[in-house]
């Protein structure tokens, strides 16, 4: 596949990385180019370029900017290049204030996600919300003494989640469609209890499991 990746920060890198090692295309989207010198030197082939540049280029878009912003990102990715494609959106709306006893705080509220917000906007993309419930480092093929992880996913589009459980098969995940948009509105607080043992202990490495009936 060919992946555009919106986003210069750890997750835009680690997700370009397993895209990379599963042998897909990749270019990855930013502002500033700069930021990305290292990671394109160290990874050949890796194609960077601008947020529409990236939209053009993917079959695939993955959104991996900061939550706030992530409106505006996808206006300079530019609606019609988003057009009938999967966005696998990795975004979570934390707000700029401090976490509280290591809970974060969001600037939606449980009857509105962000992903909602962004299908609204673009209602040509297919967004699946994805690899927003773990930490960059456990997104690839992420080992635990307890088995394979469970990566939450929702969308409108069956064709685009189609597509993510292909990719989270790949990157080692089971996958747990939880319907439409809507359901978003239940994974993306999964960051927030996510991000507790990193806040009150370090402990900035583990994985949600489901487990069912067999
Ligand atoms: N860090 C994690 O382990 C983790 C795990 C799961 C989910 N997430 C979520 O994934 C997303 C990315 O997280 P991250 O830690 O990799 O990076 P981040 O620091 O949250 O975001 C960096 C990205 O945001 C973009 N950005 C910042 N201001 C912008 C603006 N005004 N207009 C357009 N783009 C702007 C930057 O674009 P430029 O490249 O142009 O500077 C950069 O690509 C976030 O929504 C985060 O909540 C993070």
């Amino acid at each position: 596949m060919k992946v555009g990746i919106l986003g210069s920060g750890d997750v835009a890198k680690a997700l370009a990385g397993g895209f990379i090692k599963h042998g897909h295309q990749v270019m990855l989207g930013t502002r500033d180019a700069a930021k990305l010198k290292d990671f394109a030197a160290a990874h050949q082939g890796t194609q960077i370029g601008g947020f529409a540049e990236a939209a053009t280029f993917g079959d695939v878009v993955v959104l991996a900017v900061k939550g706030t912003v992530a409106l505006q990102a996808l206006e300079a990715a530019g609606t019609a290049n988003l057009a009938n494609k999967p966005v696998l959106d990795a975004t979570n709306p934390i707000a700029e204030t401090p976490p509280v006893n290591g809970v974060l705080k969001f600037f939606t509220n449980l009857d509105q996600s962000l992903m909602e917000r962004l299908q609204a906007a673009l209602p040509a993309a297919h967004f699946v919300k994805a690899f927003n419930s773990v930490g960059n480092a456990a997104m690839v093929n992420p080992q635990f003494p307890g088995g394979k992880p469970t990566m939450f996913i929702c969308g409108n589009n069956d064709s685009a989640k189609a597509t993510v459980r292909g990719i989270l098969d790949q990157f080692g995940w089971e996958t747990a469609d939880m319907g439409k948009a809507e359901a978003a509105r239940a994974i993306e607080p999964l960051c927030m209890l996510w991000c507790i043992p990193g806040f009150i202990r370090n402990d900035w490495f583990h994985a949600f499991k489901m487990l069912n009936r067999g």
